[in-house]
């Protein structure tokens, strides 16, 4: 996608004068929210975008961020602004998410965007967020059938659990949402044919929870408590050998983003210089 995406911007300067910008600001130090906002840069840097990121401390106020977002919101050259979650307590996460015009939204977060996600708009103007998109390409790509399967989401988070359930069930996947709370949890599971993980716990699906042949997509960012590495939410050494397919931690859903959020910064620039 990375390869693709780079001749295609490659050809924008003698079409539009100039490459999409990408704007990403990072509020604290948060230790993934670093990691995550380098990565982004390095993959703007591969697909030959313009990025700047903006870092501002941890006790910023709120009326500090939505001023700055309120420039940006202005600026003609900026394509697409991103504001790394979570935010320090002082700021309120919807008030911030609202500010960011919409269509420079390329999270895919703003309630008017999330309103067409739910709604089936079939409008290039709307952005469908980076996670959920790119499990869907994840499982196209794999060769994993949807249609009519039992697909089960535990996690019911606005960024993942929630939106792949929508993209799973516009498949015409049969899909079952479960979370912390859910009773009997590995019964579930283990009718699952696709099986997306976005939970936070470590290791938390096991080999035994799940059926042969199942697509495990893991969406885990954690901390291996025995090794303190970066691990998943699936225990991968126990369910890797009853999947057909299954996504490794680090290496499978967090690139997959993005390069998906590359794919909507594009698609910002597009539509702006009216080229669909
Ligand atoms: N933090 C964790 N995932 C995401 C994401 O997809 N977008 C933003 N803005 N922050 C995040």
């Amino acid at each position: 996608m990375k390869a693709e995406m780079a001749e295609q911007v490659s050809s924008f300067p003698a079409k539009y004068g100039r490459v999409p910008h990408l704007v990403v600001i990072l509020v604290g130090d948060d230790l993934g929210s670093q990691t995550y906002v380098r990565n982004k840069a390095k993959a703007c840097d591969v697909v030959g975008i313009k990025n700047t990121t903006i870092r501002m401390p941890a006790e910023t106020p709120q009326a500090a961020l939505l001023a700055k977002i309120a420039e940006l919101n202005a600026d003609p050259e900026v394509d697409g602004i991103l504001v790394q979650l979570p935010l320090p307590r002082q700021i309120s996460e919807p008030k911030v998410i609202e500010a960011i015009a919409q269509e420079k939204d390329v999270d895919g977060f703003h309630p008017l965007n999330t309103a067409a996600m739910w709604q089936k708009r079939p409008n290039s103007s709307y952005t469908i967020p980076c996670t959920p998109k790119g499990i869907i390409k994840l499982l196209d790509e794999a060769k994993v059938p949807i249609e009519g399967k039992k697909a089960v989401v535990i996690g019911r988070s606005q960024i993942v659990g929630l939106p792949v359930s929508k993209l799973l069930l516009d498949r015409n996947a049969t899909v079952t949402i479960c979370h912390s709370r859910t009773k009997d949890l590995a019964e579930i599971t283990r009718q699952a044919d696709i099986l997306v993980v976005a939970i936070g716990r470590p290791k938390f699906v096991t080999g035994d929870m799940v059926k042969e042949g199942v697509a495990v997509i893991d969406v885990g960012m954690d901390k291996d408590p025995d090794t303190g590495k970066l691990c998943g939410d699936v225990d991968f050494a126990s369910v890797e050998p009853k999947a057909s397919a299954i996504t490794p931690v680090p290496g499978g859903v967090g690139p997959m983003t993005i390069a998906c959020l590359m794919e909507n910064t594009i698609e910002r620039f597009l539509v702006k210089m009216g080229a669909e």
